[in-house]
């Protein structure tokens, strides 16, 4: 595909609506709950804030110049850009396999909040003890096929969307039914923090005890920011390519990353008290939401109803995430491998579901597979979220800071020199010195400080 048949985004509107759906999604309400829980609660919420916002905002901007300045996929980016220095090229590698990683444990999550409508349709759930409700998830995570089944129907669904292309399916949609898990949630918090005993989780949640914090949470807490923000690996950078010359980046960035906090806290305010209030531990991992939310709907009137329309939005958040993941390998493969859109789309999702199929059976079958301690799943995850993300994002800001030259990053922030730009030698500041030193910091001092 030549840049003349590019499709880009086609208002400011849909560029954000696009990028918020990318960054919005399983990551907000399944990983950021338990990520918090594990990390001790309130400190780990300020220092991911301070991520998001002071490291956060610049890369994400220096993420959708790359893009918006090269016109390319995220490998043929680096090569516009740096046609002497080969070895950028490996940040654009790092990037496929990132997204390739991510996006095979992810559908695997995914595939689990599907399975959730069906099992909440059913009234599976209803008037199920806490720790029934646990058993169940156990019990269809571990289960020999059922959980490849919906991963699989989710790579599928996923992979027509990308055939068609992005505009008007999902950008239309995107409009309408973020507000719409935005409100839903926000009914879920008020059930929450109206339970009996619900203070406690409140107070997990935002009152800070910094005695918590070590290498290991700083690092989590930064590879959650990424993960969250869709970071570090080039999702932005493919993006950035479909975004309008004339669209404000700050602005665009500035909301992506304010709506994808405001959704993360309040998924912590649906969940932290609800986990106090039926005696769960805050600590248990990737089931943390699957295991606590049913016993949530329960307590509501029309819980039923509440609970498929979550689990259906969810998904469908989830599911604008993953056409993000997909599109990025998809993007590569039609410029780089000069393959047509559909074939490309087939071979990337084909492997996304063997490599889902193993992340998936690491839950049952597979469990005893152990690389370091942890499930591949778990090894997946840890892995792309604590060291291919920090790193990647370490060679953007690098990239972007010291590789292109001011007049090439103030051109593509100002909009060649249209819009004021006063924040530009703050934001080229961060990008030099403190996200670089930051990262590596982060990096190293995590690496050396947790067990793995
Ligand atoms: N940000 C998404 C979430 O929070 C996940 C995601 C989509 C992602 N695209 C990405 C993560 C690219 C990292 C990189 O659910």
């Amino acid at each position: 595909m030549g840049n003349s048949e590019r499709k880009g985004f086609a208002s400011s509107f849909g560029a954000i609506a696009a990028a918020a759906g990318s960054a919005i999604g399983l990551g907000n309400i399944w990983r950021f709950p338990y990520t918090v829980g594990a990390n001790g609660g309130g400190a780990f919420l300020c220092i991911y804030i301070l991520f998001v916002f002071l490291l956060g905002v610049p890369l994400m901007m220096g993420e959708l110049m790359v893009g918006r300045k090269a016109q390319k996929d995220v490998l043929g980016a680096y090569k516009v850009l740096s046609p002497t220095h080969k070895g950028w090229l490996s940040l654009g590698w790092l990037s496929l396999i990132t997204a390739f990683l991510i996006y095979s444990f992810y559908s695997v999550v995914a595939g689990w909040t599907v399975n959730y409508v069906v099992l909440s349709a059913s009234g599976r759930f209803m008037g199920e003890t806490p720790a029934a409700i646990s058993q169940i998830f156990a019990e269809f995570t571990s289960h020999p096929w059922i959980p490849v089944l919906y991963m699989g129907i989710f790579v599928a669904l996923t992979a027509i969307i990308v055939t068609k292309g992005v505009q008007k399916g999902i950008e239309k949609s995107c409009k309408v039914l973020m507000p719409v898990l935005f409100i839903l949630m926000f009914v879920l918090c008020i059930r929450s923090v109206t339970l009996p005993g619900a203070s406690k989780g409140i107070d997990f949640l935002f009152n800070p005890d910094f005695s918590k914090i070590n290498g290991g949470a700083i690092l989590s807490a930064l590879g959650q920011a990424l993960f969250s923000l869709s970071l570090g690996m080039g999702c932005l950078v493919t993006y950035g390519s479909y975004i309008r010359k004339q669209d404000n980046l700050l602005k665009t960035s500035v909301v992506i990353a304010s709506a994808d906090t405001l959704i993360a806290v309040m998924s912590g305010v649906a969940i932290f008290p609800a986990v106090f209030a039926f005696g769960l531990s805050p600590a248990s991992g990737p089931s943390l939401v699957y295991e606590v939310l049913p016993n949530v709907f329960n307590a509501m009137a029309f819980g039923t109803v509440f609970a498929v329309f979550f689990f259906l939005l969810l998904s469908i958040a989830a599911l604008t995430s993953t056409i993000s993941l997909l599109e990025i390998l998809v993007a590569w493969g039609v410029e780089e491998l000069h393959q047509s859109r559909t074939k490309a789309t087939i071979l990337c999702s084909t492997g996304i579901f063997l490599l889902g199929a193993v992340c998936a059976l690491s839950f049952g079958p597979l469990s005893h597979i152990t690389i370091c301690g942890l499930t591949i799943f778990d090894l997946f995850d840890k892995l792309t979220a604590t060291y291919f993300m920090p790193i990647g994002a370490l060679a953007l800001a690098v990239f972007i800071g010291w590789h292109l030259t001011k007049e090439e990053t103030f051109d593509e922030l100002s909009n060649s020199g249209s819009l004021k730009c006063s924040y530009y030698k703050a934001w080229r500041f961060i990008v030099r010195y403190i996200a670089p030193i930051a990262l590596f910091v982060v990096l190293v001092a995590g690496s050396l400080g947790i067990e793995f």
